[in-house]
């Protein structure tokens, strides 16, 4: 594996993070086609700190990387910005070579680390205006909560003028010369980021900008990606103009329609329905065949549409696996209350109605109607009930957008 070893980003500030640019999902689910990277930094105060640690998978070379910067006996702080995993998996590993650091969190993450790597650790207590003394330096914290989980704080250290966030303002971007005025045009995967990552969270990412806006930064420290000293603003004014548009200017209108044909029988109804929902006004109807769509094209398409119609055919009293994969692209955090509806044609038996309406209902989207199931090809009958479907479809979205 390539590694670059320690990065500076201020005198007293260090990167000795991870680079990951194997991982082809993130979660999972996420697509990280330029991989990603697992951002750590030491803080050299008189009270040696850390700022999140990184992936446990990654112990061997984060441990190496942090022994060059300082003795792990110590280290006095751990700031955990954020709980999750990528962040916190080597805590534990820490936490035993450094028996006198204290752990510093929002109590959300305290609680969770509890459950994440056990109860027996130091901790203190962190919430918004609170600060830390490093003897030297002063660590500043910041209430952030829902970035993108309950426990997100952001770190403000003013001596140095860094702003550690975690997650925010971060992509999964892996490039190994890490700074932000070096690595090239990243935007595209810091849009990708934003919307999967953080977007459900638009209206705490726009208070959070809030809070950071009197601070004067001269570098943005995320979890994941380049280190922002250069063009930390661009990406801060960027995070807020897609975080307003998603609390101003909701998705409306708009009626995904994916679906799997093996001999354009469902695919005939989807081009049905489509026909349906464009009589019933202006909405804009995306049909798209998915059987080799990618999980971050099916995100974007559910994230986007406000209406979502499935079609899959049965086959051997099962539906198929792309539909299946749609399924996981879905989220009740996002997706919850869109309007949906199913589709799709059977032989011997229709397994594909209660399948996908099931589904549909567990991911809390809200069932429109009966959908339009049909035996072998559709006649013309059948071909109307699909027009008449998608026009009652695309009124009771109109209806509901309004
Ligand atoms: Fe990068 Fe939510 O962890």
């Amino acid at each position: 594996m390539k590694d670059i070893g320690i990065m500076r980003v201020t005198d007293d500030v260090k990167w000795i993070g991870i680079l990951d640019f194997d991982i082809i999902t993130f979660d999972v689910v996420m697509e990280t086609k330029y991989g990603t990277t697992y951002n750590s930094y030491f803080i050299n105060a008189d009270k040696k700190t850390i700022v999140d640690t990184t992936k446990e998978k990654f112990w061997g070379t984060w441990l190496d990387k942090l022994k060059q910067v300082v003795n792990p006996a110590e280290i006095e702080f751990v700031i955990v910005n954020h709980t999750e995993p990528d962040h916190s998996g080597n805590l534990r590993h820490l936490l035993n070579l450094a028996p006198k650091a204290k752990v510093v969190g929002s109590g959300n993450a305290i609680r969770y680390l509890k459950d994440l790597i056990g109860p027996d650790f130091e901790s203190i207590v962190v919430k918004d205006g609170d600060t830390l003394d490093l003897g030297n330096k002063t660590l500043h914290f910041i209430g952030a909560p829902n970035l993108h989980w309950p426990d997100s704080i952001y770190t403000w250290l003013p001596e140095d003028r860094a702003l550690f966030t975690c997650d925010s303002f971060g992509c999964h971007y892996c490039d190994d010369k890490m700074y932000d005025d070096e690595v090239g045009d990243f935007d595209d995967a810091f849009k990708y980021y934003f919307d999967v990552i953080l977007k459900p969270f638009s209206k705490f990412m726009l208070k959070a900008i809030e809070k950071i806006k009197p601070l004067e930064i001269k570098v943005v420290c995320p979890g994941h990606g380049p280190i922002l000293r250069t063009k930390w603003k661009k990406y801060v004014d960027l995070s807020e103009k897609y975080a307003l548009e998603a609390v101003e200017f909701p998705e409306k209108h708009r009626v995904f329609i994916p679906y799997v044909s093996a001999y354009q029988k469902t695919g005939r109804l989807a081009g049905k329905i489509a026909e349906g929902i464009r009589q019933a006004g202006q909405i804009d109807v995306e049909v798209v065949d998915i059987e080799n769509a990618s999980m971050g094209e099916l995100e974007e398409q559910v994230t986007r549409a406000s209406g979502i119609i499935v079609g899959s055919p049965t086959i051997n009293q099962n539906i198929l696996f792309p539909v299946y994969k749609l399924f996981a692209a879905m989220t009740p955090l996002r997706d919850k209350g869109k309007l949906a509806g199913g589709f799709g044609s059977y032989g011997w038996s229709g397994e594909n109605k209660k399948m996908i309406e099931t589904n549909l209902a567990n991911l809390k989207l809200d069932y429109f109607g009966e959908g339009v199931f049909v035996k072998f090809t559709p006649t013309q009958d059948e071909e109307e009930q699909s027009i008449a479907y998608g026009k009652a479809f695309g009124e009771a979205l109109l209806a509901k957008d309004a």
